[in-house]
């Protein structure tokens, strides 16, 4: 059984000022029916006063963040490395994330030795995957979907893959209020579990969670997680409302 996963992604967002005011009124109304692992992704400037809410009120959440470089230290001027993330008791962090393939110019091959970086530090990496609105037009979403994984996952070791998610996020869907449909974001996690059996075996397969990410809101999530390969989501501008987020953990 996978524990479902619910990540929260702030993006460029929040002071840490703004972040523990965010928590105020969050750490008591939070209630996890579910059960869920529950993580949020604050800018790199937020985490030390994220992780020091958490940690001094024993909130059961984790902390993540939302990239970081794959060397671990050296004149690589505004980068932040993984030694840095582990020295704050960062436990995720999100790889390959759309904008910053679109904005910034990420390749397959940088992340791939983003996640190698990751797991060398036991960091455990959230990798992001998804088509624009015309590859899925044009009916390659799948493959171009399974080429991405091909190339963020190669040489990577079996032993290490159980502790990867992978975020599932069309890029269509991201702050843009359309959803995939639940069928559609399920179909796409199915062929990821596929294509991790195919590179890996089944068992690591049926161990690797998948989430969605892409308008996750508190009307949409109980739809999407009562899907049978899609194990949480990376949500985006509803983890910014601590009510909405509430309601997305409390599905
Ligand atoms: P939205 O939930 O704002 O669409 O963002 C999704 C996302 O990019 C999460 O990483």
């Amino acid at each position: 059984m996978r524990k479902p996963f619910i990540a929260g992604n702030w993006k460029m967002n929040m002071t840490h000022i703004e972040a523990i005011q965010f928590f105020d009124d969050f750490k008591f109304n939070y209630e996890n029916k579910n059960n869920c692992e529950v993580a949020f992704c604050p800018p790199f400037t937020a985490i030390r006063s994220v992780g020091t809410v958490i940690e001094g009120d024993k909130i059961d959440i984790k902390l993540g963040a939302q990239n970081m470089y794959f060397e671990e230290s050296g004149a690589y001027t505004g980068e932040v490395s993984p030694i840095m993330l582990k020295a704050l008791n960062v436990e995720y962090v999100i790889l390959g994330h759309s904008e910053r393939r679109e904005i910034f110019n990420e390749k397959d091959e940088d992340i791939n030795k983003k996640i190698k970086a990751a797991f060398n530090n036991e960091l455990k990496p959230i990798l992001c995957v998804g088509e624009q609105l015309e590859i899925r037009e044009s009916g390659k979403a799948e493959d171009y979907v399974l080429g991405q994984l091909d190339n963020c996952l190669k040489d990577i070791e079996e032993k290490n893959i159980g502790l990867l998610t992978i975020a599932y996020e069309p890029i269509w869907a991201i702050g843009t209020g359309k959803t995939a449909t639940s069928d559609d974001a399920n179909n796409m996690c199915k062929a990821i579990r596929k294509k991790l059996a195919n590179l890996y075996n089944e068992d690591v397969a049926e161990k690797v969670r998948i989430q969605y990410g892409g308008s996750v809101k508190p009307h949409n999530i109980t739809e999407l997680m009562a899907k049978s390969d899609i194990d949480g989501a990376l949500v985006g501008g509803a983890s910014l409302k601590a009510d909405d987020f509430l309601a997305i953990i409390n599905y």
